[in-house]
């Protein structure tokens, strides 16, 4: 496993082209899903150094925090609540360009402008949500939603 990211400055495709085949190469042979979701979120914050990147698990219904790189979190979503919720709810990503616009948004932290939630879904039941913050609005596009969704789909 390589010990050091190399981290490119760039556009955006060319930052998402550099670190997919690392975190690919970070999960190979790995089975263990709470590391291969840390180093997922500590592979993004790294490259990206977004505002929060991390990971909410479905357990009894509810979302539950799990492996993250940022501020410390809200703990607990209900379904349909806030923006993960919405998104494991209707089992779709999500792009939300002003979180002050969208209905229940759940404010972890008053720095965070814009969100881009993005479901895992297994076998067609979603069992978590990567959740990435920014702390600039509209950060996050049609090009994000296709390379998380590709970066989730190794998991
Ligand atoms: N804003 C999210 C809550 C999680 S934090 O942003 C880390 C939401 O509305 O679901």
């Amino acid at each position: 496993m390589a010990e050091d990211l190399k981290i490119v400055k760039g556009r955006k495709e060319e930052q998402y082209q550099s670190i997919y085949p690392q975190i690919e190469a970070l999960l190979r042979g790995e089975t263990d899903v709470i590391a291969n979701l840390a180093n997922i979120a500590a592979a993004l914050k790294e490259q990206f150094n977004w505002f929060w990147v991390g990971f909410y698990l479905v357990k009894d219904e509810e979302l539950v925090l799990g492996p993250f790189q940022g501020p410390v979190a809200c703990t607990r979503i209900q379904k349909g609540r806030g923006v993960c919720g919405t998104s494991w709810a209707q089992a779709k990503t999500l792009i939300v360009e002003d979180v002050d616009a969208f209905p229940g948004h759940i404010a972890c932290s008053s720095l965070s402008k814009s969100e881009i939630v993005v479901p895992l879904i297994k076998k067609d039941v979603v069992w978590g949500v990567l959740d990435v913050d920014s702390d600039t609005l509209a950060a996050f596009d049609e090009q994000d939603k296709l390379w998380l969704e590709k970066i989730i789909n190794l998991l």
